[in-house]
């Protein structure tokens, strides 16, 4: 299987990054993982022309959205990290998915939404400063699943798992307990 892995937080050491390389150490060998630092892509701003709608690619000229568009088009499965920002996925992800919405659905003259990545299965990573439990009571941590769920939910994704790391202000470790959750999930990912 090809599992692609869109860290979108720009600390390549952060909790983000960390939380990506447990989830994917459980991965076997077999599988095909590639890494995408999406910090590092260079994407212009999506215009909101909406002729992606009509002619299912972006019509700006050719950048690293549409390499990575069509790296998730081609990918079985995958995983996406977003460090919590203003409670919602961070800006450059989000910047990759507002270019590539014809790789996630496709959508009819009169609205209708229909989903190109049917069945293929995604895990989401994410960290903030706000401890346990705001980080869920207040839509922080919360906040940012959300809106990768949308996202992957319009392409029909199965997500089979979360991982969060709240509280990175007083530390940014790793517990067990995170690191079995990751593990499993990475599992989880590519089990057939
Ligand atoms: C622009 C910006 C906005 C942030 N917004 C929030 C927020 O809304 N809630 C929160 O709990 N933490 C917020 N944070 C803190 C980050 O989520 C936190 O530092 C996280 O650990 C970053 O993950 P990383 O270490 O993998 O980069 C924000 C940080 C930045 C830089």
């Amino acid at each position: 299987m090809k599992v692609l892995v869109l860290n979108g937080s720009p600390r390549r050491g952060g909790s983000v990054a960390s939380l990506l390389k447990t989830v994917i150490r459980n991965v076997s060998a077999e599988h095909d993982i590639e890494w995408i630092d999406v910090c590092g892509l260079d994407m212009r701003f999506c215009t909101g022309c909406m002729v992606c709608r009509e002619k299912e690619l972006c019509i700006l000229p050719e950048d690293d959205a549409h390499t990575v568009g069509n790296k998730i088009r081609d990918a079985d499965a995958l995983v996406v990290g977003t460090p919590t920002h203003w409670g919602n996925m961070c800006a450059p992800l989000k910047l990759l998915f507002d270019r590539n919405v014809p790789v996630f659905m496709g959508e009819s003259p009169r609205g209708m939404t229909a989903p190109r990545q049917k069945g293929k299965r995604a895990v989401i990573v994410t960290a903030c400063t706000t401890p346990w439990p705001f980080n869920v009571i207040l839509p922080e941590s919360r906040g940012a699943l959300r809106a990768v769920r949308e996202v992957l939910h319009y392409g029909g994704y199965k997500i089979v798992g979360t991982v969060t790391r709240p509280g990175t202000k007083k530390s940014t470790e790793i517990n067990t307990s995170l690191e079995k959750k990751a593990n499993r999930l990475g599992g989880k990912l590519v089990q057939s």
